[in-house]
Order: C-alpha cells, then structure tokens, then sequence
C-alpha cells in the first residue's frame, strides 16, 4: 500500500476543542465521525497554495466546481448531471435542514429509518417539522446483527410525510441499500408524492469491493423528486472545512432550494470550495483507494475481534463507512454500555441512543484510525467487560 495510514498526527491542543480534546487525555475517542487519518496530500498542497497567495477572500462556487461535480458523477456512476443541477451548501446537515424547510410543513413531516445518525433527529428540534420514524427490522444470526426495511410500516409512515430523508449508505448501521430496496423505497415515496431527500455523504467510503448507485440514478422519474446531498467531507477527511452539494436535476425543486440557500446566506468558505474542487478532480483517487482497503481491513479485524473476544456482544458487518455498531443487550452491562465503557474503559464511543430509541443497549465505533488504537481500544473494552464476567 503506498499511503501511510498507520500513523496519525496528534490532535491533542488544549486550545482547540474536537474528538480528542473533548474528554479527558486518558480517554481513547473513538466516537464522532471524522478520521484520525491526514488528508491527501493533492488536498492539503490545494489549500497551503490558497495560504501561501497571503489574501483569504470571498470566494463563490465557480463554473469549474460546477463542471468537476458534475464530471465525477458521471466518472464513479455514469450518472448524467448537467453542472447547474448542483447548488453549494454549507454541509450535509444544512442541506437537509435546507430541504426540510423548504419542503415540509407542520402537517408533512420529516420520515427517517431508525436507528440513524442523530443530527435526522435534529430536524425536528430546529424547524418544528414532526419527525416520521420508520424503524428497521433487526435479526441476529450468531452475533452479527442485520437491519431490513418493514415495508408495511414505511409505507403507511410515507403518507405522513413532505419528505423522505434516505441515509444511504447508512449511519451507524453501515447499510448499502440494495437496488431493489431503493427502487421500491422510491416508488412508495413517488406514489404518495413525498420528496426524496438522499444523504449520500458516505458514498465513496465503500467496504470490499463494493458498489454505489445514487438513488436519482435509478430512473429519470426518480431524479424528480430526488434531492442528492455529497460531500467530499467523509471520504477525504475535511469536514471541518463545511462544503457539499445539493444535486437537484427538477428546476422547479432546485429553485426552491436555492432560494432557502440564499435567504439564509448559506455560504462555503473558500478554503471548503478549494478542498472540494482538489477532492472531486480525481487526483487524490489512488489515496482513496488504499483508504477503503484499510478500512476494509479494519472493520474485518473488528468483526473478528468481537466475535472472538467478546461472544456475547453484538456487531454489524457495514459494507460502507468507518462506522461499527455493537449490541450489548446480552453482555451483562448494568445501564448504559457508552458510560459504562466511558467509566471502565476509558473509550469514548458515540451512544446508540442518540440514533434513536432502537439504540438503548448500542454504542456506535469508529474504526477510521490505525489498526494499532483501533486494537488498544477494543482491549481496554474487553478487558472491562471481563471484570464484570
Ligand atoms: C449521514 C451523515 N450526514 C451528514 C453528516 C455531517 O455532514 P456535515 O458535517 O457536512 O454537515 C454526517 C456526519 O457524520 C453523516 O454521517
């Protein structure tokens, strides 16, 4: 493998406040979802130039981003995306919450397939839109846990809603929705005239060998009603540098959109816009590359791990993302296993509840670090867990 992710620079400044300041030195985060990993180096030379010309300006989404959006959709997907289909925003967040506005009402919510990624729970804190749930269907065989749409329940949950707001591939679950399921998911959501809003943030964080279709890809129809949200946050490591798109190929639609994007003077920051044009070019492809392998081999060493060591615990086996989700129903923790591992362990992991009520008993791990903390990490939980045994 030509790129180093075995080693990680230390992020540890008393002064700044992030994954590994936010709980004590003696803490190991293995929490939220960004990576311990440095970004590309095509990606930091873009931004050191920017630095480097001395004057940190305004600058506004170019023609050329527009152009190389586009150009990479049609490169990893084959999807045709006229490069005015897409509008900047400042994040995947925004973007949905852009969406929401613009899209629901009191009386047309927001529907979300539970357990998922808290800031969809947020949504309805922030713009007073009821939050619609449609909780998957979970089975177990031996320990590894598997997640199904209850199509029944989708589809009576879908008439209550302005907007379907998709987590494909999803957090925390780590679920690549098949064809089949999106074209169905679609067609329900088409029928009772609900907005498709696909979070696709980590569509190039695939696991093995695995593939991606973007839902608007599946058929013209579904482009329009379809609202696609990428970064390249995820996948290449900045997303403090806030940047994504909205691709919205319906004109109608994308002048809603871009009219709430405008009122709320949503703008990106030069240095997310550079980021974004280095990342989408295609020159930080073959670090990306190595990424995914190590992370494939990260999340294989996880799975083995817990069924090894931990045999009454519970874990996903995701095909995407560098997110692990683990059940401890049946471990013999007394509460809740994110404070017991906090208190016992010393490992910050992110708390299922915060996914949804589907994730009392769960703690979501994040493996995009080096093999090295992701094995420290995962001792100091089994031998915490043994103590109670
Ligand atoms: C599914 C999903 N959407 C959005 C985000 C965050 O997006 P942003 O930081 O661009 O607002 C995350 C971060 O973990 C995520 O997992």
């Amino acid at each position: 493998m030509k790129h180093d992710f075995d080693h990680t620079p230390n992020r540890r400044n008393p002064n700044h406040k992030n994954k590994w300041t936010w709980y004590p030195n003696d803490v190991l985060p293995m929490w939220v979802a960004d990576m311990d990993f440095p970004s590309p180096k095509p990606i930091l030379s873009a931004l050191r130039r920017a630095i480097d010309n001395g004057v940190l300006g305004y600058e506004l989404p170019s023609k050329a981003l527009y152009e190389t959006v586009s150009a990479r959709m049609d490169r990893l997907y084959g999807w045709k995306v006229k490069p005015e289909a897409v509008v900047a925003v400042t994040g995947i967040v925004s973007g949905f919450s852009v969406a929401a506005r613009t899209f629901c009402t009191p009386k047309k919510g927001v529907l979300i397939q539970t357990p998922v990624y808290n800031e969809f729970h947020a949504v309805k804190n922030n713009l007073g839109i009821p939050q619609i749930d449609a909780p998957f269907v979970k089975s177990v065989d031996g320990n590894i846990l598997h997640y199904e749409i209850d199509w029944d329940l989708f589809a009576r949950q879908t008439k209550k809603a302005g907007m379907f707001l998709l987590c494909n591939p999803h957090n925390p679950l780590g679920i690549l929705f098949s064809r089949k399921d999106l074209l169905r998911m679609a067609e329900i959501c088409i029928k009772n005239d609900v907005l498709i809003v696909s979070d696709e943030i980590h569509s190039e964080l695939l696991l093995d060998d695995n593939q991606f279709t973007p839902m608007a890809k599946l058929s013209p129809e579904i482009a329009k009603h379809t609202v696609t949200l990428i970064a390249p946050s995820k996948t290449f490591n900045v997303p403090g540098l806030f940047c994504g798109f909205a691709i919205i190929p319906n004109k109608e639609l994308r002048e809603q959109y871009a009219k709430t994007v405008e009122h709320l003077r949503l703008h990106v920051s030069s240095m997310g816009l550079f980021a974004a044009h280095t990342a989408f070019g295609g020159q930080c492809d073959g670090w990306l590359r190595d990424l995914r392998r190590y992370l494939t081999a990260n999340r294989d060493f996880l799975v083995d791990y817990v069924t090894e060591y931990m045999p009454d615990v519970r874990t996903t086996v995701p095909a995407a993302t560098y997110l692990g989700w683990l059940d401890f129903t049946s471990a013999g923790i007394k509460g809740s296993p994110f404070e017991f591992f906090m208190k016992e362990a010393k490992v910050a992991l992110s708390d299922g509840k915060i996914f949804g009520r589907e994730g009392e008993d769960h703690v979501r791990i994040n493996f995009g670090t080096t093999r090295k903390l992701l094995e420290q990490g995962l001792e100091r939980m089994r031998k915490a867990l043994k103590r109670i045994q």
